[in-house]
């Protein structure tokens, strides 16, 4: 069996991608759509999606329109993001709500989740549409339900690290974890191999949300693409914050207190001082272990999964290099 690597599935569907067409009326509608989906990103989604075909069937190019179709998702879902996190700036450029406004951020996105829905059903195997429908539909509405958490933290004082953890696999890892297992579906897995590739793309999930947390601390603008500080100036429960505020002591622990409750503070001041106080307490080494220890976990997920081992390479290749992403 032909196996691919992750870069070449990444060329694939992003070539795919820019084969679609949206040259249609009203433009102010289509767009924005194709600059979201034109400017790229890392394509993690589809490719993890065809990575998990590709431990059963050779020909990817089949499940093309499912990938696209969990880009465009996610894509819609960055659109309502950025607007949610006052976010200007994505992947380098600004985000739709600023280049154009939020009432096109509204409804572009809108539009984009109805696309997506078509693209997935669009040449699938009739006897599998119902359970592809099935995971697609579950996987979307507990993306709502984690983002509303998401929000909800940010005007609360205490939230626990189990809380957060729950919050960002509903926010971020059954999306990862959707992938793999409508991949798996369309492959013709075992349910039970399909749930192992669900188990193993959440535990990645967390790795990869506790990672985007850090870097919105610590990247480089430069290659990360967002604007660095934004879940500090939103008062993001993150697994850093949270842990800053159990590990801190007294005096610096009512400081972080004192910048979550703050008006009218100079955006730059409070990003300084809130990394400066994650820096003393040393939150930065404690997301290392934990992101280590999810993807530890998720890779005895794989293991698990009755394919021959080496077929699992691109995967195991593919997630390690994640795992230490700068952008
Ligand atoms: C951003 O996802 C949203 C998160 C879940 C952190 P990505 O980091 O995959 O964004 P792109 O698509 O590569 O830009
Ligand atoms: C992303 O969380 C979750 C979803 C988009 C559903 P973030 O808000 O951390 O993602 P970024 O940092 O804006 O990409
Ligand atoms: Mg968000
Ligand atoms: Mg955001
Ligand atoms: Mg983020």
């Amino acid at each position: 069996m032909k196996q691919y690597s992750s870069e070449q599935l990444m060329k694939g569907i992003h070539a795919y991608i820019g084969s679609l067409a949206y040259a249609r009326d009203p433009q102010g509608l289509y767009d924005p759509i194709e600059y979201v989906l034109d400017m790229g990103g890392k394509r993690l989604r589809p490719v993890l999606m065809l990575l998990a075909y590709n431990l059963y069937k050779e020909e990817v190019e089949r499940i093309y329109p499912q990938a696209a179709a969990i880009e465009t998702y996610h894509n819609f879902t960055l659109l309502h993001d950025d607007l949610m996190d006052k976010a200007d700036v994505r992947r380098g450029r600004p985000t739709v709500h600023k280049k154009w406004n939020e009432n096109t951020a509204i409804l572009s996105g809108d539009a984009m989740l109805i696309l997506s829905y078509r693209f997935m059903m669009d040449h699938c195997p009739a006897e599998l549409l119902p359970q592809v429908m099935e995971v697609f539909g579950q996987t979307a509405l507990e993306i709502c339900e984690g983002q509303q958490w998401d929000m909800e933290f940010e005007q609360r004082e205490e939230v626990t690290v189990d809380e957060y953890i729950e919050m960002i696999r509903l926010k971020t890892s059954v999306l990862l974890a959707g992938s793999l297992r409508i991949g798996a579906l369309l492959g013709g897995a075992s349910d039970e191999d399909a749930e192992w590739l669900y188990r193993f793309g959440v535990k990645m999930g967390l790795a990869f949300q506790l990672q985007d947390d850090y870097l919105d601390v610590y990247g480089d603008p430069a290659t990360f693409g967002k604007k660095i500080g934004g879940d500090i100036l939103c008062n993001k429960k993150t697994y850093l914050l949270i842990t800053a505020l159990q590990r801190a002591g007294q005096e610096d622990r009512h400081e972080l207190q004192r910048w979550l409750s703050a008006t009218d503070v100079r955006p730059e001041e409070k990003i300084a001082a809130v990394t400066a106080l994650y820096n003393k307490v040393g939150v930065a080494d404690c997301c290392r272990e934990r992101i280590d220890a999810y993807y530890e976990e998720g890779l005895q997920c794989l293991d698990r999964v009755s394919v021959e081992e080496t077929l699992k390479q691109p995967l195991k290749d593919y997630v390690c290099q994640l795992m230490d992403r700068q952008l």
